[in-house]
């Protein structure tokens, strides 16, 4: 039977979600990951207030191009002022956003710093208003993204049975507290004693899922309805996949042989230039190219020619190089 989650009145596919990431979950990383199909929601990368708002402007507008391909499309965004974020969902929701996700779980030093995404941990009443209001603003249903806490897990246990009595549609939790940033694994366990927490939220495992492997056991231990990958689908974009076939007992496909996963990177590159231009993409592939490299022997000064080249022809004759 195909395992499916509803997220208020949105049916998912699957329980699988690509996480939100500044500056790899752009459309073109969305599509590519899509592609392959078993994802049930993909996001766009945490959106203040007013770039959801002014999303024509040049400096935003990569950050909020989606298309008709790219659904359903969670969007995200972050803050501390609970007016303005209502404002920036009602925005988002009356053009058509099919969810609407607050980031309490962003750990970086100049948002968590200033009280907006992990800040919020520190203030739990302020997260729960900013959550009450957003949900007020908005038919459609709104998430929030959290970790465990500022320094101690029992902030998500206490916020989601808040977040579940004031209509959140879900709870995603980042098994890591703020202090512990990206370091010493995801607890799954303590995600687990989130989900026991409440009874009617779906809740949405996070944080160091690999593999169908590593999949099946965050399942396990936590008991939760769906779970989120970051990191792992930016090395292997098929990875959502093979973990949904996994989960509906259909066969594992192979990975993607050597020439595959080039002309996947070529598919990306074009996708990208014809969203940010050829010589911005060539600039923008620097953090690619390593990526998809993971796991492959490449000399290095072939990695670090791959990090100079300077247009598309060359990019794709290096890498035919390494790759083929
Ligand atoms: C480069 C990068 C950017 C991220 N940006 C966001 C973001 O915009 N919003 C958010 O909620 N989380 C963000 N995160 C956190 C991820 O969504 C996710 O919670 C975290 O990476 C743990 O999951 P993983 O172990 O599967 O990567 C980011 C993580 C990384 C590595």
């Amino acid at each position: 039977m195909r395992r499916t989650l509803h997220i208020g009145g949105l049916e998912l596919e699957s329980p699988v979600m690509l996480a939100p990431m500044a500056g790899y979950t752009d459309l073109p990383f969305r599509l590519i990951v899509r592609s392959f199909g078993g994802l049930g929601l993909a996001f766009t990368e945490m959106l203040s207030p007013p770039s959801v708002m002014r999303g024509r402007e040049k400096r935003v507008k990569f950050l909020v191009a989606t298309s008709p391909q790219d659904k359903p499309l969670g969007w995200q965004i972050y803050g501390k002022d609970p007016a303005l974020l209502a404002d920036a969902a009602r925005w988002l929701a009356d053009r058509g956003a099919p969810l609407i996700d607050v980031n309490m779980g962003c750990p970086q030093k100049k948002i968590s710093g200033k009280g907006a995404g992990a800040g919020l941990l520190r203030k739990p009443d302020l997260a729960v208003e900013i959550a009450r209001r957003v949900v007020e603003a908005v038919k459609v249903p709104v998430t929030v993204k959290i970790r465990l806490g500022w320094d101690n897990a029992q902030t998500a246990v206490d916020l989601a049975k808040e977040f579940e009595k004031l209509g959140v549609a879900a709870i995603t939790v980042h098994g890591r507290t703020r202090v512990q940033k990206f370091e010493g694994k995801s607890d799954w366990e303590a995600i687990g004693n989130v989900r026991a927490a409440v009874d009617k939220v779906p809740v949405i495992a996070n944080g160091d899922v690999v593999s169908v492997e590593s999949a099946r056991d965050v399942f396990r231990i936590t008991g939760c309805a769906g779970i989120m990958l970051g990191r792992q689908p930016i090395k292997e974009p098929w990875i959502i996949r093979d973990i949904a076939r996994d989960l509906n007992g259909e066969p594992p496909l192979p990975p993607p042989d050597a020439r595959q996963r080039f002309e996947l990177m070529m598919r990306h590159f074009q996708m990208c230039s014809d969203m940010y231009g050829e010589k911005q993409t060539v600039l923008h592939f620097r953090k690619w190219v390593p990526q998809y490299l993971k796991g492959r022997s490449v000399a290095r000064p072939m990695l670090a020619a791959l990090q100079q080249v300077k247009d598309a022809a060359e990019l794709k004759a290096r890498l035919m190089e390494v790759m083929m």
